[in-house]
């Protein structure tokens, strides 16, 4: 719920490698968390690995279609089952393959079938016979989907994932993500904590001091939500008389007072291109292109918005990409971008979504692995072709916005570092989930947390 309170939180989870090692115990383990995409296993025998922190989990497509995840380390004597570099720069992402029937061990070839069990142990009668079943077989992970998402978690008394997801869940799920396919992935190691790095994009409230070139066409007042572990923010108003969206998400009106049909396709234009073509579509672009062709001067910036909006959804019925109906009552709700807890945010829209997940890089509180992409409803058999790609963090591969978010990364995680800083004041109606993010990894690290400023 929103609590608007001034409050501020330790800065320890960002700095301290003692908090670094309380997170491999006490927070990773513990977490439904995103692995990857569903269409990226889509054959029985399709595998893929992957890692956070000390731990390593294969994920496995079986024979019945069904999904299955198991720790990557053999019972034996702890040899990673598929050996996993570390994410160093330019080389690879995770391992993966296909057409994988069992899991031979190249230490001393003890043998697991897809579903975990042990089926080969050299010379088993070394162990008078004692070894059992459950001591040889694979350590399962739970693993689930959600939204066209494979999550895993290493908890087996864990919630189960729907309820992990909560409202976010049903307010994302409503936008039909398990139809989206990927438009482009990519990667890079930052140097900063995984938290400054998520956190760089749980609030708009830096748009106006970091973004300043998007205000020529946009306005940028944010309010912020928290759901339980996740959270939300979308678009506001400073003030009711200056109302002029009808959506909390990148589907609203140009800056007040310019014309709505003109500023309504320059805002979406340059949201989309500097955005690294995401958080929009060329569908929406092109019919923004038209509204100052198809509507009169005068219109009002709710109908500019509702025509474009109608536009859009009929040029891509066209193409076979139908629109989900939203109810009115999730769309309310749905705001521009939702924190879920603690390493993803989602900034979604009918047929697109502008994702990023982190994750911590070694044992060093100072560097993270990064990793942002685009998924968009395509029409069948359209979908492109990608895969993880290692990108430098620049303007020309991630375009001007993120490159401009970026440049906060490294500087933040530093500048907490001076003696000077007496420690953060979020802003309790915009920077709602980044507070709630500390809130809630209290509650899995048993320290930190959100305290009250008292006056
Ligand atoms: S460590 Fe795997 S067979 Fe020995
Ligand atoms: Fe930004």
């Amino acid at each position: 719920m929103d609590r608007e309170e001034l409050v501020t939180y330790p800065l320890e989870a960002f700095q301290s490698r003692d908090y670094l090692d309380d997170e491999k115990r006490l927070l990773w383990p513990k977490i439904w968390q995103m692995v990857e995409r569903e269409e990226d296993l889509p054959n029985p025998g399709d595998w893929l690995t992957y890692n956070v922190a000390d731990e390593s989990v294969i994920v496995l497509r079986k024979d019945d279609g069904s999904l299955k995840a198991f720790h990557n380390v053999c019972p034996h004597r702890g040899r990673q089952l598929v050996s996993v570099p570390d994410m160093l720069p330019g080389q690879v992402h995770d391992v993966r393959g296909n057409n994988r029937k069992s899991f031979i061990c190249g230490f001393h070839g003890w043998t697991f079938d897809t579903d975990g069990n042990n089926t080969f142990i050299l010379d088993p009668q070394d162990w008078d016979n004692k070894l059992t079943a459950e001591m040889t077989c694979l350590s399962e992970v739970q693993v689930d989907t959600w939204g066209g998402f494979i999550y895993i978690n290493m908890d087996p008394d864990a919630v189960p994932l729907a309820e992990w997801m909560g409202f976010a869940g049903e307010v994302l799920e409503a936008h039909e993500m398990s139809k989206m396919r990927y438009k482009w992935r990519q990667w890079a190691i930052y140097e900063c904590n995984w938290k400054v790095a998520i956190e760089a994009f749980l609030e708009p409230y830096h748009v106006a001091g970091t973004h300043t070139q998007l205000l020529a066409y946009g306005d940028y007042y944010a309010y912020s939500k928290q759901f339980g572990l996740h959270s939300v923010s979308g678009y506001d108003v400073r003030e009711e008389d200056f109302a002029t969206e009808t959506s909390g998400g990148t589907t609203r009106s140009g800056k007040a007072g310019l014309d709505p049909r003109v500023s309504t396709y320059q805002l979406i234009k340059e949201n989309y291109e500097t955005v690294n073509y995401a958080a929009s579509t060329e569908t929406l672009v092109n019919a923004a292109s038209r509204l100052v062709d198809e509507l009169p001067e005068g219109t009002p910036p709710g109908d500019v918005v509702a025509h474009w909006i109608a536009s859009a959804k009929k040029d891509d019925a066209k193409r076979g990409v139908v629109w989900p109906e939203i109810p009115a009552d999730i769309q309310k709700e749905s705001g521009l971008a939702w924190g879920l807890f603690p390493n993803q945010n989602i900034l979604h829209g009918a047929t697109y979504a502008l994702c990023y997940r982190v994750r911590p890089y070694g044992d060093d509180p100072d560097k993270c692995i990064f990793e942002s992409y685009a998924l968009e409803r395509f029409p069948d058999g359209e979908e492109p072709e990608t895969e993880w790609v290692y990108a430098e963090p620049n303007a020309e591969n991630w375009g001007t916005v993120l490159q401009q978010d970026f440049d906060n990364m490294e500087f933040v995680h530093k500048g907490m570092k001076s003696s000077g800083f007496r420690g953060p004041l979020p802003n309790p109606h915009q920077e709602q989930k980044v507070i709630n993010l500390h809130r809630n990894l209290a509650n899995f690290m048993g320290r930190g947390g959100v305290r009250k400023i008292e006056q």
